[in-house]
């Protein structure tokens, strides 16, 4: 009643949010059971910068799974709302559109809204940040140089005879054939569990833009309706941006969301042959 009270002040738009947001906390949480505790343990990694000489750690949780959703990022939720409020870590969408939750869950980059808490009783769920990032706080890891690198290859469309307030004003139309060739890149959540397991971008992460960023890049060049593909070529020309990756295929083996950011390099350093060849012949 105090809760329908409560909701009377808002407007119909925040209503709906809000009680879509209660439904979901009861579904995290799950119905109490009288079955016998299934204890699942949790090691979570902590670092708390805001607490001086604060050491990284690793805490243990126990959650009774009888009273828990299925997957990593409902344990999580329930270990915060019930346990341990300082727990600290990035979720938005819980169905693996946002890409927030990316972590490290035993021993793999993966999404904790999609990966299932493993079901071997006598194993805990394992849970870092992923590797080779700075961390702002427990699960959470700095993004900002991702994000710099993604803005780095200006990720939108780019047409030459086209003024700047002009742009917007009308379509750009492409066949169905062109279309088809962005599958498989255009569905990137931008979530980090490819970069953030290859082992050239943990050591030149600064230089080297990683796979999910040149997956983009490559999903720019070779949109047809794109008029800047050797500008974009021309920008990964150094030995670094696009040279560094060895075809480990650490990135597609991690993919989330089933994608082949290591095919998407390949296909770069082909057009770059191509590329190198054309602006030696024009000399
Ligand atoms: S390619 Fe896959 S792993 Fe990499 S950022 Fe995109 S969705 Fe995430
Ligand atoms: S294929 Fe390239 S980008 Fe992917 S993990 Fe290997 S080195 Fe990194
Ligand atoms: S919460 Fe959005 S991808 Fe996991």
């Amino acid at each position: 009643m105090a809760a329908t009270r409560a909701l009377a002040k808002f407007s119909p738009a925040s209503k709906a949010l809000v009680q879509l947001t209660q439904t979901r906390l009861a579904q995290t949480a799950a119905a109490p059971s009288a079955q016998p505790e299934k204890l699942k343990k949790f090691d979570i990694y902590r670092w708390d910068p805001d607490k001086p000489g604060d050491k990284p750690k690793v805490q243990t949780y126990e959650v009774d799974l009888n009273d828990c959703g299925p997957m990593v990022l409902d344990g999580l939720i329930k270990i915060k709302n019930e346990m341990d409020s300082t727990l600290t870590f990035r979720r938005s969408c819980r169905e693996g559109i946002c890409g927030s939750c990316a972590m490290n869950i035993d021993g793999t980059n993966t999404l904790a809204c999609l990966y299932k808490i493993n079901d071997n009783p006598s194993k805990a769920v394992k849970i870092y940040p992923l590797p080779h990032m700075y961390v702002v706080k427990d699960l959470v890891p700095d993004m900002s140089n991702f994000y710099a690198q993604y803005r780095s290859i200006e990720p939108y469309l780019k047409k030459k005879d086209v003024k700047e307030e002009d742009i917007g004003k009308q379509s750009y139309l492409q066949s169905v054939q062109d279309r088809a060739k962005l599958d498989g890149l255009y569905e990137c959540i931008l979530c980090a569990c490819c970069s953030t397991s290859c082992p050239s971008y943990w050591w030149n992460s600064d230089k080297y833009l990683g796979p999910a960023v040149l997956m983009q890049a490559f999903r720019w060049m070779i949109d047809s309706r794109d008029d800047y593909t050797q500008e974009r070529l021309a920008m990964m020309e150094d030995g670094y941006s696009v040279y560094r990756c060895h075809t480990i295929m650490n990135c597609t083996k991690t993919c989330p969301k089933g994608l082949n950011p290591g095919r998407a390099i390949g296909e770069i350093k082909k057009l770059l042959m191509n590329y190198n060849k054309e602006t030696a012949a024009t000399h």
